[in-house]
């Protein structure tokens, strides 16, 4: 069977490769060419090595664009923190599968407060560890690199995990987004495209882009 290609492509460019000192142009600059998704990687120092933002900057910033926040949770406990996400103006919000907490109620919490869930994987999860959930979820984002910092390599050993959940939706008649993130640019993320992503985080690529117009209509054309 072909890999379901038919949901439009999102560039969801990553704020975390903006300019921590002035994330309004990151901001701006995402809304300015016409993108509807804007990818916000929050992490908590336990889950992932690093530290990057919290629920006052996604309030600080829900004001200015109406943009679609695309809110990734990299937390041990993220159980604790969806409703302040919620409230700040997140819309969509996902939670990891490898920490232990009540997956389930979590992604029905999120969907409780008006906003999508998703769930994501990293690379050393199987994708079967997420499959009883697919009827449930708005979202799955396969991790392509090891979470925590932007601007690593593209893992193509990740493409038939990619394949493996495009075709389980297509098989069940779903239609949650499938979402690539970590060293995604125009060459990979057409990789991930061809494997059944349709919406891909680009951090480093899209905003080191010397033309980040071209590289906004160039994923429009996948
Ligand atoms: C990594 C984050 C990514 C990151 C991607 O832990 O989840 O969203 O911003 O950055 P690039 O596109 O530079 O790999
Ligand atoms: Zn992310």
């Amino acid at each position: 069977m072909l890999p379901d290609v038919s949901l439009t492509p999102i560039l969801a460019p990553s704020l975390l490769a903006g300019d921590h000192a002035n994330l309004a142009a990151a901001t701006d600059l995402t809304a300015s060419l016409g993108l509807a998704w804007l990818h916000i990687d929050i992490m908590d120092g336990h889950f992932v090595p690093n530290l990057t933002f919290g629920p006052q900057t996604v309030a600080a910033l829900r004001p200015r664009t109406k943009l679609f926040f695309d809110t990734h949770l990299m937390l041990e406990e993220p159980q604790r923190y969806v409703e302040a996400f919620a409230q700040a103006g997140s819309d969509l919000i996902s939670i990891h599968i490898e920490p232990s907490f009540d997956h389930r109620a979590t992604l029905a919490r999120i969907r409780a407060l008006g906003c999508k869930n998703g769930l994501v994987l990293n690379p050393g999860t199987p994708a079967a560890a997420i499959e009883p959930f697919l009827g449930d979820v708005d979202l799955v984002l396969v991790m392509t690199v090891q979470p925590g910092f932007g601007g690593q390599p593209f893992r193509t050993d990740l493409l038939p995990k990619i394949e493996q959940i495009s075709r389980w939706r297509q098989e069940r008649g779903l239609s949650f987004r499938l979402e690539v993130d970590g060293g995604v640019d125009l060459d990979t993320g057409a990789q991930c495209r061809k494997a059944g992503a349709d919406t891909f985080v680009a951090g480093t690529s899209f905003f080191r882009a010397s033309d980040p117009a071209a590289y906004a209509a160039a994923v429009g054309r996948w």
